[in-house]
């Protein structure tokens, strides 16, 4: 089945995205002026999002990237977390804003903000761009979140379904789930 055959509902189309990005960059702007400031991007998921905000933030920052593996081909949160790519630039005494894809059960961020705060840096936040709150069980720095989601599966503009779909420019849900050949 090709990707438009398999989507559900269009849950944020391009626009929507656009315009949402552009107000949380303009809030990430404003809190950070005058700030030492690195944008920690998780991958895979938050890559497309975090090239989009990182633009709309009109502030000097350095930017890294993060690889925690979470997620099996499924689509339930599995207890056990990996850190594959470690952030390379030094955070010590600056502001780190960690920009994930999803904060579900939360886990993930959890277990990399612990990682990150080993180095001493001034502050934490995580900016998200999905966020399952009636999923969430363990406490995240979460300051900005551009759309509070319901206990649905999305896909698209960075996000997964067993390894398909990131490319997608919204975000969707998917009539079906099963793995596709
Ligand atoms: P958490 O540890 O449960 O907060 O979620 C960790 C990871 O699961 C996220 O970073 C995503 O990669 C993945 N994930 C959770 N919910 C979804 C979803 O609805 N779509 C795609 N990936 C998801």
């Amino acid at each position: 089945m090709d990707y438009k055959g398999n989507v559900d509902r269009v849950l944020y189309d391009r626009d929507i995205l656009a315009e949402r990005v552009a107000e949380v960059g303009r809030q990430i702007k404003a809190d950070f002026a005058g700030k030492d400031l690195v944008v920690v991007a998780v991958l895979k998921g938050a890559f497309v999002f975090a090239a989009d905000l990182i633009r709309a933030v009109d502030l000097p920052m350095a930017v890294d990237f993060a690889e925690i593996i979470s997620y099996g081909e499924g689509t339930e949160t599995t207890e056990e977390v990996v850190l594959t790519k470690d952030v390379g630039v030094n955070v010590k005494g600056r502001d780190v804003l960690v920009v994930e894809d999803i904060v579900d059960t939360g886990l993930t961020t959890a277990f990399l903000v612990d990682h990150l705060r080993i180095r001493d840096p001034r502050r934490v936040d995580v900016c998200a761009l999905l966020y399952k709150p009636a999923k969430q069980r363990v406490e995240v720095p979460l300051r900005y979140v551009c759309f509070e989601v319901g206990d649905v599966f999305a896909v698209g503009y960075g996000l997964d379904y067993a390894g398909r779909y990131r490319n997608l420019p919204e975000i969707v849900t998917l009539k079906e789930l099963e793995r596709e050949e």
